[in-house]
């Protein structure tokens, strides 16, 4: 029997009002979109208020990202949305502030780095195996908001070396949806390119939560600072990223900048990989011939050895599945970047300020760049179509210097917990029940993703 195409939101008609469009746009960007996106190497959008450029092909998201990526800066707009939480987080930078903060941030991920947050992530999984094993019954059960619990452990554990029931991880964990509920702007991507005039009231409610969420991290930062000072801080990331001095000026962080890194870390952080492995598990119970796969592949490698990270290398057809998750369902959907200057695309003038919209939901799905767009194959990364595509046209963490710091950490992570889980679990999808993807801060279900749980046969207990 074979499978069914994994979901993906019906599009819009061609033409419609403007009026029409934003509504559709304020729902959500995926399906507000048209069906030609699929096939062209860019489409204009003209309104009122603003000029938008949607770029496909592939020469020009590398000339944005990659070749000229300070002529193509992040736009204010999208600050404004972010800004009650973030400030003046790494994300929403731009310029000379920005280069310093990155050249603080990196080193943190780097490889050797990396290797050393491998205890963490496997103490995660392994009690995010536990806490799903309490949970088996026939009813099915929401996958998202486990892989979210799972996503904010690793990056606590990582980070401040604290699982999330310590109480303030937990308190963090629990006001940040609190406060994605309390702001629709967060929750759009914050991608609306409203025209500069429109008024954009944050909710009393959002300004607490944020507030409430600053607080908390703050509580953790001048904790680790009195524990560098006492020289008794763990050897974690915080602690890398707040004794390493920029090389150019020699100045760390202070306090207030901490906490606005601190805050995108776990933001960027939990979401963005509790999506991917979220629709990982969903690719994988419609697939379970490629489920017994990964369930086989991890009991020979995580049976075999004593877990390092070395293990990681051995999980390729994981890695396989977890990088096709991101690219039928790229977490981070678009992103948008400001024209600073007059330029031309594709033979067409783009005038000074606009939008210019990087769509790795399109680009991902490009029926003139992939073979089988839709459809889910991770053989496809051994394939030479797979192999240049990937090259041309795959950015689930961007690409060029804005690249997302936390793409070797994700891609550590990821395949490590469904690993796990599949070694332990099996997971079956539930009739009636197909999520249709829609972008929030990140690419959900709409109504959640349900699946049924049971235990594998013969799986092992967690290992220490
Ligand atoms: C599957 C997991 C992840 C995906 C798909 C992802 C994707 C992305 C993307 C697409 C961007 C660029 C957004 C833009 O330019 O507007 C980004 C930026 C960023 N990500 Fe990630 N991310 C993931 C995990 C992480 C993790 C684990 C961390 C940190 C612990 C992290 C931290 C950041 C930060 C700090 C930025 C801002 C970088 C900058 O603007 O210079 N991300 N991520």
């Amino acid at each position: 029997m074979t499978a069914p195409l994994p979901p993906k939101p019906d599009p819009r008609p061609d033409r419609v009002s403007l009026w029409r469009y934003f509504r559709l746009f304020r729902a959500d960007i995926l399906s507000a979109q048209p069906a030609r996106l699929y096939r062209a190497w860019m489409a204009e959008f003209r309104t009122p208020f603003f000029r938008s450029f949607l770029c496909n092909d592939p020469a020009l998201v590398a000339r944005v990202l990659k070749e000229r990526p300070m002529d193509f800066p992040k736009s204010d707009r999208v600050r404004e949305g972010l800004a009650p939480l973030l400030r003046d987080s790494v994300f929403l930078t731009n310029g000379e502030t920005w280069l310093r903060q990155r050249r603080i941030i990196d080193p943190a991920f780097e490889g050797g780095r990396l290797r050393d947050t491998f205890p963490a992530m496997w103490e995660a999984g392994q009690a995010c195996v536990t806490r799903l094993s309490t949970k088996i019954s026939p009813e099915p059960i929401e996958i998202e908001a486990e892989t979210s619990h799972a996503a904010a452990d690793v990056i606590f554990r990582t980070l401040f070396s604290i699982p999330i029931e310590d109480a303030t991880a937990s308190a963090v964990f629990h006001e940040f949806r609190t406060h994605q509920n309390a702001s629709p702007v967060v929750n759009l991507g914050a991608l609306l390119p409203l025209p500069r005039w429109f008024p954009r009231f944050h909710s009393r409610a959002t300004k607490r939560t944020a507030a409430r969420i600053r607080a908390l991290i703050e509580r953790l930062t001048a904790a680790r600072a009195a524990e560098i000072a006492a020289g008794t801080a763990p050897d974690d990331l915080a602690t890398k990223i707040m004794t390493t001095p920029d090389p150019v000026t020699g100045a760390c962080f202070g306090t207030s900048e901490m906490v606005d890194q601190v805050a995108i870390f776990f933001l960027a952080g939990h979401e963005t990989s509790a999506s991917a492995l979220a629709w990982s598990l969903y690719l994988l119970a419609q697939n379970p011939d490629w489920q017994d796969r990964i369930a086989s592949e991890a009991e020979t490698v995580i049976g075999e050895e004593i877990p390092s990270f070395s293990i990681l290398n051995r999980l390729k057809l994981s890695r396989a599945v977890f990088r096709e998750a991101m690219r039928l369902y790229p977490p981070v959907p678009m992103f948008v970047r400001e024209a600073r200057c007059p330029e031309t695309f594709r033979e067409r003038p783009v005038p000074k300020g606009a939008q210019v919209v990087i769509s790795p939901w399109h680009l991902h799905r490009h029926e003139r760049i992939w073979h089988n767009p839709d459809g889910f194959d991770p053989a496809r990364w051994d394939s030479e179509n797979g192999k240049e595509a990937q090259r041309c046209a795959y950015i689930p963490f961007s690409t060029g210097p804005r690249v997302c710091p936390g793409a070797g950490f994700a891609m550590a992570e990821g395949p490590l917990l469904l690993s796990l889980l599949t070694r332990a679990f099996r997971f079956e999808t539930v009739a009636g029940a197909v999520p249709v993807p829609v972008a929030h801060l990140t690419v959900r279900g709409k109504d959640g993703i349900r699946l049924r749980l049971s235990p594998r046969e013969g799986a092992l207990p967690p290992r220490a």
